[in-house]
């Protein structure tokens, strides 16, 4: 099958978060299991892009409204990365540092949706205008939503109006919103079916996307339930869009995400020198920071957003900090300036307990997964989440709040087999909770050390997930 797979991310060109990890890894274990997989993502100024090669495969002029823009498809040239990677240069528009956000200003771009736009137009009309035509074409998130629209309504396009169309859920919290005028830069359509485009008033790309692909997947089963009740605006259409949605949850690169090999963490290890290993890794990590090695150490690792929970941080972290039990926490990330400012201060305060790295830092998260003792993850909704994946790997047992593809690939120590530590409610009591067991798992080494080699062999790599993709494919093509 030739799957085209549209994204604003794919690691490692682009990687803001959990989005670019999956589309730079699904279609390359699709690609191993005999598919044919493409990614298409914008030609931003990320330092992964500017430094490959490419052929220039496909350059025109495409409409914007009454304007008209020019672009260009570049190729990377050697398919480093498991597919062709083809990125989409649009000069005033993509040519910028940030994905989504400008880094001067901490703000979105200013001309957020014609961007997002004229990236989808240029790919659309590359697909449309080479030879062949691809079985699937696979989006993913709001920014490619006005595909499965434009493929189904834009004359323009009409040789792709029977092209299946999947877009996969991963953050139904953003939906690209923008005031209905806007639709006027669309590639000329029936305006009869201005309709598809619209949700409470607004030209909503998400909701587009909703409607008019042929099929729609989130990144796990539980968050495909939670959606119908819980998307920010859409839960209604969640609910009326169900008998085409399905969920799959997403698996992990173990070829990047492997502590035997990855170059990103400083003493590499297996499941033969795991405790070791881990030891090793831990005085490194806690070295760097001034923290005891001998005391629990918990990692929090993710944007500094209420999604994630992160504002339950500071109270839970105080509370632990200032209470009797022993334990250090260390956290990174970057997100709401005014948890920065929190964190910072208890950087001050805690010396020797907390550190505070805010900033995106892709070798300290390996050398966090290495050398931290529990992950934790209070999210208030987790589509998937990737984090308790990689710290699994890594020998690092999660803790997490019982939500989203949290709740389906952690399962508590309670549990026959289990392996993680998972808390219901999002209360401090309860995260506290589930902290304090924690703290006395690690005080008794030997069912520690057990529960780490339990989680090192769970395997949450691409193989089964990428079965069911194929077979989704499969299903909707028929
Ligand atoms: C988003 C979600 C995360 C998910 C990732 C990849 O970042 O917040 O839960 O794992 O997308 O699908």
């Amino acid at each position: 099958m030739n799957i085209i797979h549209l994204s604003a991310e794919c690691y490692p060109a682009a990687k803001a978060g959990g989005l670019g990890d999956v589309v730079g890894a699904l279609p390359k274990y699709l690609n191993q299991m005999g598919e044919h997989c493409e990614v298409i993502i914008p030609k931003y100024q990320t330092k992964w892009i500017d430094s490959q090669e490419y052929d220039i495969v496909w350059e025109a002029n495409a409409p914007l409204g009454a304007d008209y823009f020019h672009y260009k498809i570049l190729k990377e040239k050697n398919d480093i990365l498991g597919f062709p990677l083809y990125v989409v240069e649009i000069p005033g528009r993509f040519d910028r540092p940030g994905i989504y956000i400008d880094p001067w200003s901490g703000h979105g771009y200013w001309d957020e949706f014609e961007r997002s736009l004229s990236f989808q137009i240029a790919a659309l009309e590359y697909i449309n205008g080479r030879e062949g035509i691809p079985d699937v074409i696979h989006c993913h998130d709001h920014q490619t939503g006005l595909i499965p629209f434009m493929t189904s309504q834009s004359y323009r396009y009409s040789a792709l109006k029977e092209v299946p169309t999947v877009i996969t859920v991963h953050n139904a919290e953003y939906h690209g919103e923008h005031e209905m005028g806007k639709r006027f830069l669309l590639p000329e359509y029936d305006h009869s079916q201005t309709g598809l485009l619209e949700w409470n008033g607004k030209l909503n790309s998400l909701a587009a996307g909703l409607k008019c692909a042929w099929q729609i997947s989130t990144v796990s089963q539980s968050y495909m339930g939670e959606l119908a009740y819980n998307s920010n605006g859409l839960e209604f259409m969640f609910e009326l869009e169900k008998g085409k949605s399905r969920g799959i949850v997403n698996g992990i690169d173990s070829e990047v995400w492997n502590p035997k090999t990855d170059p990103l963490v400083s003493v590499n290890y297996g499941l033969r020198d795991l405790i070791k290993g881990k030891r090793a890794n831990k005085e490194i990590l806690c070295k760097q920071f001034d923290l005891d090695p001998d005391i629990p150490t918990i990692a929090f690792i993710g944007r500094l957003v209420k999604e994630k929970g992160a504002d339950l941080l500071p109270d839970l972290i105080r509370s632990f900090l200032y209470g009797e039990e022993q334990v250090n926490f260390v956290l990174l990330g970057t997100g709401d300036p005014a948890l920065h400012a929190i964190f910072e201060e208890m950087d001050n305060e805690h010396v020797g307990y907390f550190d505070a790295t805010l900033e995106y830092n892709e070798q300290l998260a390996h050398q966090m997964y290495a050398g931290a003792d529990f992950m934790l993850m209070p999210s208030r909704v987790e589509p998937c989440g990737l984090n308790q994946l990689y710290a699994m790997r890594y020998g690092t047992i999660p803790i997490v709040r019982s939500v989203g593809g949290l709740k389906d690939t952690v399962k508590d120590l309670s549990e026959e087999e289990g392996y993680g530590i998972r808390f219901d409610d999002f209360t401090l009591e309860a995260a506290k909770n589930a902290v304090s067991r924690a703290i006395s798992l690690h005080s008794d080494s030997k069912s520690h050390k057990e529960v780490m080699r339990r989680i090192v062999k769970l395997d949450f790599s691409w193989g089964s997930s990428a079965k069911e993709y194929i077979k989704m494919y499969n299903d909707i093509i028929k």
